[in-house]
């Protein structure tokens, strides 16, 4: 997936942690589906997962306290969907860490990091803008 521009929000920190979640997403992805040596794919895991548990969490939390700072009312319906991230993600860390390598856990892994970017950061996220410019129109 590319990252284009009409998915910023307007914050730029917020859109460049975005951006960097669409090129991180993709790398893996493409790397899981390519013909790569086991050892490149294994690597690749690794790498992703030590970088999503840490900036998955950062990123929730930047965007939430956005969020409230404009008074978005969706804020806790929002803030659920982003714990059940991280816990997903915490979950299969902790698999992959018992289990080592499994490709179906991680085509899995792929598969729902891409519908992530797609449902939420793409469509969900981009509510809390529309909210933003509804507010400046209003005031
Ligand atoms: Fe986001
Ligand atoms: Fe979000």
């Amino acid at each position: 997936m590319i990252w284009k521009e009409k998915y910023k929000i307007g914050v730029p920190e917020i859109d460049g942690q975005h951006e960097e979640l669409f090129a991180r997403v993709t790398t893996f992805v493409q790397t899981l589906r390519s013909d790569k040596p086991w050892e490149d794919k294994v690597a690749k895991v690794n790498e992703t997962l030590e970088f999503m548990k840490d900036y998955v969490v950062t990123h929730f939390q930047d965007e939430e306290a956005y969020q409230a700072e404009i008074g978005y009312p969706y804020l806790e319906k929002h803030r659920e969907v982003h714990n059940n991230m991280v816990a997903y993600v915490a979950a299969v860390s902790e698999e992959y860490e018992k289990e080592g390598y499994k490709e179906e856990l991680m085509q899995q892994f792929g598969g729902r990091l891409l519908a992530w970017l797609i449902n939420h950061v793409v469509a969900e996220d981009q509510k809390i803008a529309e909210y933003a410019r509804s507010k400046e129109v209003t005031q």
